[in-house]
């Protein structure tokens, strides 16, 4: 088992670079099996890539590393099962469900795994795939996905899901004629997976608005992109910065995809710098509570709640956050609280009573946003806090622990 150990209370100065999104990077590896060869630069190293690249050898493809570069032949990619052990790595398993079914019609593949902070069903991306004349049968775990053709069609997302919008978009591409998106997910992610496409030959408007118009293509070749910058990872190191950095700079990111964040520091009367492509962040003091919400982009992200709370321990006041995109995403309070945070769980939504003061002590990881929150949390404690199963946070925080540690963090990984 992989442990965490932060020794707190140590101030964060210098720079911390961001690296290549996780939840873009997961969707542009599946999308690879559109083309021949593709070349995706900066990719990140976190587990849930080594997963992606294991389910695209297993399937044959040739996959080359240089640097965080990879170079991914497909020419050899055979229609064979993606089994249980290679679905449950990860949740974006599923999003070779849309490019199998574009690159051979048919794909089989056991349900996916992913952090469990809620029922995570994946209705609305099946619901998806029928409109463009796919058949759907369940064997067990196992989904079998057939369409004697792909027929391009309109589809009215019932929740702008990023996963469904990916996987729909994925199928779309090659199906025949054009399907209209309607309610489509607008994260960034999925507009650099749609520039991705595009360097590929495939014909999408609508990048960055809820309708995405697919025009079909018979064949899809080349294809070149940069994965864009994590604004989770980025929005985890700016809370670090306003927690207990001094002048800790967050570079190689963008600004634009974190207002919600940014301006809810900013209400708070938090003491950070925006630049064009960098934030410097600084320990702050006298902190307005604020009520936050989580909601799709461009609204406060879901996944800066579980690292917002540690931060909010901090206000001198009472804050509330409402979950409103997950039903368990609350596993890293008991943890909290055990260090001295003050907070009650009501249904979705999160009383927090601030300030308080944390001590460290032994915690364990749940979930990959629940570990940064507790590192967040280790990081302002006193003493040295113990955190188990670090293993989900390794699945998006590359190089967490040599990060923190060039800009004065004590903080070791140790395999126990
Ligand atoms: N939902 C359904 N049916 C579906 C699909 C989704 O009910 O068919 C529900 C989900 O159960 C959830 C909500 O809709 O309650 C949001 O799901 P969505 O499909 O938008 O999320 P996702 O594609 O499963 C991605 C990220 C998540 C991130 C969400 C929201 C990946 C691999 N995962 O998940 O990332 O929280 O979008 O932005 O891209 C993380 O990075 O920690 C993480 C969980």
């Amino acid at each position: 088992m992989k442990q965490i150990k932060v020794v707190g209370q140590k101030i964060l100065s210098g720079n911390i670079e961001i690296s290549g999104a996780k939840n873009s990077a997961v969707a542009l590896l599946p999308a690879a099996i559109l083309s021949d060869e593709v070349v995706i630069k900066n990719v990140p190293s976190i587990s849930d890539v080594r997963a992606l690249e294991d389910i695209l050898s297993y399937l044959g493809a040739d996959v080359y590393k240089e640097g965080n570069k990879l170079t991914i032949n497909t020419k050899k990619v055979k229609n064979i099962q993606i089994t249980e052990d290679f679905s449950n790595m990860l949740r974006a398993s599923y999003y070779f469900m849309g490019s199998m079914l574009a690159r051979f019609k048919e794909v089989q593949i056991a349900f996916p795994g992913g952090c469990k902070i809620g029922e995570r069903p994946i209705d609305i991306h099946l619901a998806g795939f029928e409109k463009l004349g796919v058949k759907i049968k369940k064997e067990d775990n196992t989904y079998i996905l057939k369409a004697d053709k792909l027929i391009g069609s309109e589809i009215t997302l019932p929740f702008p899901s990023v996963g469904a919008t990916v996987n729909v978009l994925l199928a779309a591409t090659k199906a025949e004629g054009k399907t209209i998106i309607r309610n489509a997910a607008k994260e960034p992610e999925i507009g650099n997976l749609i520039d991705f496409l595009i360097s590929m030959g495939a014909k999408i408007k609508g990048r960055d608005t809820d309708t995405l118009e697919i025009e079909g293509v018979k064949k899809l070749t080349g294809g070149c992109v940069q994965v864009m910058a994590d604004r989770i990872e980025a929005g985890t190191y700016i809370l670090a910065g306003v927690m207990t950095g001094k002048d800790l700079k967050i570079s190689n990111m963008n600004p634009n995809h974190l207002t919600s964040l940014i301006n809810l520091l900013k209400e708070m009367g938090a003491n950070i710098k925006v630049f064009d492509d960098y934030v410097i962040a600084s320990k702050s003091e006298f902190l307005k509570p604020v009520s936050v919400t989580t909601e799709v982009y461009p609204g406060f992200p879901t996944d800066l709640q579980q690292p917002l709370t540690s931060f909010l321990i901090l206000a001198n006041g009472t804050s509330y956050i409402k979950e409103n995109i997950y039903e368990n995403r609350f596993q890293n309070v008991s943890y909290l609280k055990q260090m001295g945070a003050d907070i009650e769980i009501d249904g979705d939504t999160l009383t927090i009573n601030g300030p308080k003061e944390l001590i460290g002590g032994v915690v364990t990881t749940s979930d990959l946003r629940a570990g940064a929150a507790l590192i967040l949390a280790a990081l302002v404690a006193k003493g040295t806090t113990t955190i188990k199963e670090v293993k989900y946070v390794l699945r998006g925080y590359g190089n967490i622990v040599n990060k923190l540690t060039n800009v004065g963090g004590e903080i070791v990984l140790e395999d126990v």
